[in-house]
């Protein structure tokens, strides 16, 4: 033991370091802040009957997705590497198992899918932004905006092109490498996205319907709760932390030593899960003032967030605004989503940054047409969970992060000993780990074997 510890203290990062602890906080806020909290989370609340669904999924994030933070950044600040070799490194390290590296690839696998739909979706609101500036939505009724979304999404050659402008600047930024401009984007556009979502807090409540949208979030109905709104929760617990392929394992390889890793978590998961509901307290307001469909889908904010910026004073500054901020949070969420396949290509292949940037987006740029196909050509190709979007978003983020983040709450707390994961976590071996251990060993692994049992129909 005493001999790898020594190799922990000594390994750094090949691509430097945060220059700060908070240059990490804003980094993974970054992360975490995106579609997920804005976009994905009130359809997929509105899909799964509201309340209890968000109990379940704040129940997820507590539970599971924030023990599960803490230990991808255990992970990566004691492995120091990509999430593949970290695995591979701590796995031989701690139990001469290297094959946990496996357990890093899938999570590489999992981050491409996700980023070729999330990329699709972010090309929406970078259009959005366009809309809002012309004046597309002043004057406009439910009805109209919603032929608008509609004709929008049927047209591959204008998705496709938003699509591929979202993929190109993200290559390009992840190839120039990580820290200063994810810091700085960040330091500006979570809180800028954070005053707009309170501007259209303030424009929900005069709808009038302020109280049936809060009540559709917090009364929970509890005999909606099923095993697919339960593993829908999950996912979604998962996806708005980032957590489960290694994205915070990628950057919490960056992290100083020093930096306390509870705190961190504890902040980043506060923050994301405040925006996530404070997002769904703008929209459903929205929904039933106008009479649309909670469950309506993707398209949902764009149905909503229109009509509030087509009424409201000074509506199509404050909608330019609000896109251009969900535009640079849904960035700063893909850089970490092609973050560990860069760094790995580069670590074990040789290749230079840019380089790899452009062979690993290029993948996920060519898988992403499909989803951009998915809502026109493609619309009617049906099989599983209904089109291939669907079939990408459920396999991803229904079933590969979850099973990601088992092994990684198995290896954390089973396979790793103890004198490691309390030399990273809190040294004193405090109350803050013995609650991240016990939550690690038996409530999070225990809580997704169930889930995901439970929603295959394992128990009948
Ligand atoms: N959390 C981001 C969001 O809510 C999306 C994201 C970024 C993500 N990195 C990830 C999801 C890693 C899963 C895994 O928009």
């Amino acid at each position: 033991m005493a001999e790898s510890v020594t190799a922990a203290e000594q390994r750094t990062s090949l691509h430097g370091h945060w220059s700060s602890r908070f240059a990490f906080v804003l980094a993974v806020t970054g992360s975490a802040v995106g579609l997920g909290n804005i976009w994905k989370f009130p359809y997929v609340a509105g899909q799964n009957g509201g309340g209890a669904f968000v109990l379940v999924y704040l129940g997820c994030v507590a539970l599971i997705g924030l023990p599960i933070m803490m230990s991808e950044i255990l992970l990566g600040r004691r492995g120091r590497r990509n999430p593949v070799e970290t695995m591979r490194i701590l796995g031989d390290e701690e139990a001469n198992q290297p094959a946990w590296a496996l357990v890093g690839f899938t999570g590489m696998i999992a981050g491409f899918i996700i980023l070729s739909f999330y990329s699709t979706i972010a090309g929406w609101t970078m259009a959005y932004t366009v809309k809002a500036a012309t004046g597309t939505f002043v004057g406009q009724d439910a009805a109209m905006l919603g032929a608008e979304f509609g004709a929008f999404i049927a047209n591959p050659i204008a998705t496709g092109f938003w699509h591929t402008l979202f993929m190109a600047v993200t290559i390009v930024l992840v190839g120039l490498g990580v820290e200063e401009g994810i810091e700085r984007a960040v330091r500006f556009m979570v809180p800028a996205l954070v005053v707009l979502l309170l501007i259209l807090l303030a424009y929900a409540v005069t709808t009038g319907q302020f109280a049936a949208g809060a009540a559709f979030l917090f009364e929970p109905d509890f005999s909606k709760i099923t095993g697919t709104v339960v593993l829908a929760a999950m996912g979604q617990a998962f996806f708005t932390l980032s957590v489960g392929m290694g994205a915070v394992m990628a950057y919490g390889a960056y992290l100083p030593q020093d930096a306390s890793i509870p705190g961190t978590a504890l902040a980043v998961a506060a923050a994301d899960t405040s925006i996530a509901l404070l997002s769904g307290l703008v929209i459903f307001p929205i929904v039933f003032a106008n009479g649309l469909d909670p469950a309506e889908g993707p398209g949902l904010i764009f149905q909503t967030l229109p009509l509030a910026f087509g009424q409201m004073p000074a509506g199509s500054f404050f909608g330019v605004l609000f896109f251009i901020c969900l535009g640079f949070a849904a960035l700063t969420s893909a850089i970490s989503l092609m973050e560990p396949a860069v760094a790995w290509m580069v670590e074990s292949f040789g290749l230079t940054r840019p380089t790899a940037a452009l062979r690993v987006g290029g993948i996920i740029w060519a898988l992403g047409l499909l989803t951009v196909l998915s809502f026109n050509y493609l619309a009617d190709f049906k099989f599983g969970r209904g089109t291939i979007f669907d079939n990408l978003d459920f396999l991803s983020v229904n079933v590969l992060l979850p099973v990601g983040g088992l092994f990684l709450t198995v290896f954390a707390g089973w396979v790793m000993c103890q004198n490691s994961t309390a030399d990273e976590l809190d040294p004193s071996v405090g109350p803050m780990y013995r609650i991240w251990r016990l939550l690690t060993r038996y409530v999070a692994p225990v809580a997704v074997v169930l889930v995901l049992l439970n929603a295959f129909g394992v128990f009948g």
